[in-house]
């Protein structure tokens, strides 16, 4: 793709999730990109822990991180996702995540260590491009029963807010839950399991 194609993907994108914010009262869905912490290039390559800090994200928000070269989304979930995440389970193909993506400390229909905080990598799991942060509810676009999740605009394939797949899409197994663990209450180290902190 182009990058004046990637741009005005972007503008749609935010201009989509901006609007939508008001309606689904949402504190904000700006998607930043956190460097600060990050490792050199070199210790990258080589797959080295990242560390985000979290004590900025409002409820509803993500930020993108980077590791061993791949998008790692982090969200803040209100208490409303979560409470809609049991009831999607039948519109799922692996709703307790059986199927091994994720570490084996992660479970159940939140796939996180904190319940508010969503960890996954922002690859879809049919050909790898980058699913779209969705959190609006009934947007015209993808439906009236759409209760935010992340949407893949390369073939359409369906997530919801623990990236977990819809059936009737092309992809066939859920977001990927990377290894972290939290250095305190507000640093998440993406790439080190807590056992291994
Ligand atoms: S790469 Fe996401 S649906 Fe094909």
């Amino acid at each position: 793709m182009s990058s004046e194609g990637v741009n005005s993907g972007r503008r749609r994108f935010l201009t989509t999730a901006t609007s939508a914010v008001g309606v689904a009262g949402v504190v904000g869905v700006a998607v930043p990109f956190v460097g600060s912490w990050n490792p050199s290039a070199k210790a990258k390559a080589a797959g080295a822990p990242v560390k985000a800090d979290i004590s900025k994200l409002e409820p509803g928000q993500m930020v993108v991180v980077e590791w061993r070269g791949k998008p790692v989304y982090i969200v803040r979930r209100t208490e409303a996702m979560l409470a809609e995440l049991p009831k999607l389970d039948s519109q799922l193909k692996d709703p307790q995540s059986e199927i091994s993506q994720q570490p084996a400390y992660i479970s159940g229909e939140n796939r996180a260590i904190k319940p508010e905080v969503l960890v996954i990598e922002g690859l879809c799991t049919h050909l790898g491009c980058a699913p779209k942060y969705r959190p609006e509810v009934g947007p015209a676009d993808l439906g009236a029963d759409w209760m935010g999740g992340f949407f893949c605009p390369c073939h359409g394939s369906k997530f919801d807010l623990s990236g977990r797949v819809f059936a009737g899409v092309p992809a066939s197994t859920n977001l990927v839950v990377p290894p972290y663990s939290y250095e305190s209450d507000n640093v998440i180290v993406v790439g080190v399991d807590a056992e291994a902190a």
